[in-house]
């Protein structure tokens, strides 16, 4: 009995590990779609175009491309100029395969045992970052910019910026000064900076 229990609770885990299924194909509102709806163009915005001057995501998740609802799918391009990074966050709802195309990446995460796996990537390599744990992403070349894709098992998986959600939200700064054992006037200068 506990043995099929066990066996019960994990086939539910696995119903549960995406985005929730959908019964039609796809979501649209009429039948009056053509493969225009599947098609999303912006990201020819890429093709010959310059590197940013700081670290820039275009995402194409059911925000931006509404056709994903249901699909369980999303890109997202990221740009690095040299020297910069992908501060540390979390996606809560989907792992992020990540394909760089070109330059160099440092990237790694820190699972729930706070073991930090780090890698050195160079072109060609494809690193996961398993879904909700804590992980960066940083260009460490002075001169070459760097070009990744990541795709992600949702259509909307969710960013949280650990600098932000922690230091820009106005939680009450006595936790803060708890949680980090640090004192008041640490904290300040952390939560100024974020402000800029
Ligand atoms: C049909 O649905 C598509 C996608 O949801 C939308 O872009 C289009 O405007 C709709 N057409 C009509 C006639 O409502
Ligand atoms: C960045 O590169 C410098 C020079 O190669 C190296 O000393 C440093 O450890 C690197 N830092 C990271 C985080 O990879
Ligand atoms: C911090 O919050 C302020 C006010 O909401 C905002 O203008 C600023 O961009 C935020 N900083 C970061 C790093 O998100």
């Amino acid at each position: 009995m506990i043995l099929n229990l066990a066996f019960m609770f994990a086939i539910f885990r696995i119903a549960i590990a995406g985005d929730p299924n959908i019964l039609p194909d796809f979501m649209a509102r009429n039948n009056t779609i053509d493969a225009n709806y599947f098609t999303f163009t912006e990201m020819r915005q890429l093709v010959g175009g310059e590197y940013p001057t700081t670290f820039k995501a275009l995402k194409v998740t059911m925000n931006e491309f509404p056709t994903l609802n249901g699909q369980s799918v999303s890109y997202v391009i990221l740009e690095f100029p040299a020297g910069s990074i992908n501060p540390l966050h979390i996606h809560p709802r989907a792992s992020e395969l990540m394909f760089l195309v070109s330059g160099s990446l440092q990237v790694g995460f820190v699972d729930t045992s706070n073991n930090l796996y780090q890698q050195s990537l160079q072109i060609g390599d494809i690193f996961v970052f398993p879904k909700g744990l804590v992980h960066f992403q940083y260009n460490n070349d002075t001169k070459e910019p760097a070009l990744a894709i990541s795709a992600f098992g949702s259509a909307n998986a969710g960013t949280q910026l650990i600098p932000t959600s922690v230091f820009n939200t106005s939680i009450f700064e006595g936790i803060l000064d708890v949680s980090f054992r640090a004192t008041r006037a640490t904290i300040r200068k952390i939560e100024e900076g974020l402000k800029q």
